[in-house]
């Protein structure tokens, strides 16, 4: 059954309501995505693609359930998030409420290692492996071994000022590039196909002691890759 098209500013006001984690621990970079990119991610994979609506969804280290939430708010089949971090899905459940979503979400409280089956989408804001390298690989692998078509969010290697102005003044906040040869292999080792990648702007807040600025804004690649 086809759902009612929501308005993304409708999207982006219930996203902005999820709060973020209470106390964030940087091993985990446990870094809650901004509202306005979450709603971009899953506007482009609920109307550009048709791959939320009536589906059954998965949010790979779901922190405090940004994406889920949005995903069920989108008129998803079934939702069910995943953290390894019993704090952050504590607060996701307390989300669902907030939202009245409770009943359309099931959260987990595991390391991503236990999700077994398939699923239509995955959704997925990885930590980048700034803090532990290669952590983001873990949650590809994972993504590909249970999804049929996976939304991966990455650190850019589009970095240059000229980007970053041509990203603010685009109109619509998302720029298509190539795929990094690194990603390309790494997704076609493990059976997949990558369709389409955008960059876009984030931020993240100060919140860690290393953190030397007031906030920091840079470039991440939407990585939008078929399955097996
Ligand atoms: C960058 S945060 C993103 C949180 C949320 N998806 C969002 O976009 O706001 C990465 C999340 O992955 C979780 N995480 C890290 N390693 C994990 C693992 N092995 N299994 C499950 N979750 C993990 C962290 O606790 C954290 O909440």
């Amino acid at each position: 059954m086809q759902k009612k098209l929501i308005r993304k500013l409708d999207l982006e006001m219930l996203l902005s309501q999820i709060e973020p984690h209470p106390s964030p621990k940087p091993s985990l970079e446990q870094y809650t995505i901004p509202a306005d990119v979450a709603a971009t991610i899953l506007y482009i994979a609920a109307y550009t693609h048709n791959d939320i609506v009536n589906k059954t969804i998965l949010d790979l280290g779901c922190g405090t359930g940004r994406l889920a939430l949005g995903a069920a708010f989108l008129g998803a089949e079934k939702v069910v998030g995943v953290d390894i971090d019993k704090i952050a899905i504590k607060v996701a459940y307390e989300n669902s409420v907030k939202t009245e979503l409770k009943n359309r979400v099931q959260w987990i409280a595991a390391d991503i290692d236990v999700v077994h089956g398939k699923f239509d989408t995955v959704l997925q804001n990885p930590p980048f492996g700034v803090q532990r390298r290669k952590a983001d690989r873990k949650f590809l692998e994972k993504a590909l071994e249970v999804g049929k078509v996976i939304y991966s969010l990455h650190k850019s290697s589009h970095k240059d000022k000229t980007f970053i102005k041509k990203l603010k003044t685009c109109g619509t906040a998302i720029v298509p590039v190539s795929p990094s040869s690194f990603f390309k292999k790494f997704v076609e080792e493990h059976g997949g196909t990558i369709e389409a990648v955008y960059a876009m702007l984030t931020t993240i807040p100060h919140m860690f002691n290393f953190h030397t600025k007031r906030k920091y804004e840079f470039v991440v690649d939407l990585y939008i890759i078929e399955g097996e």
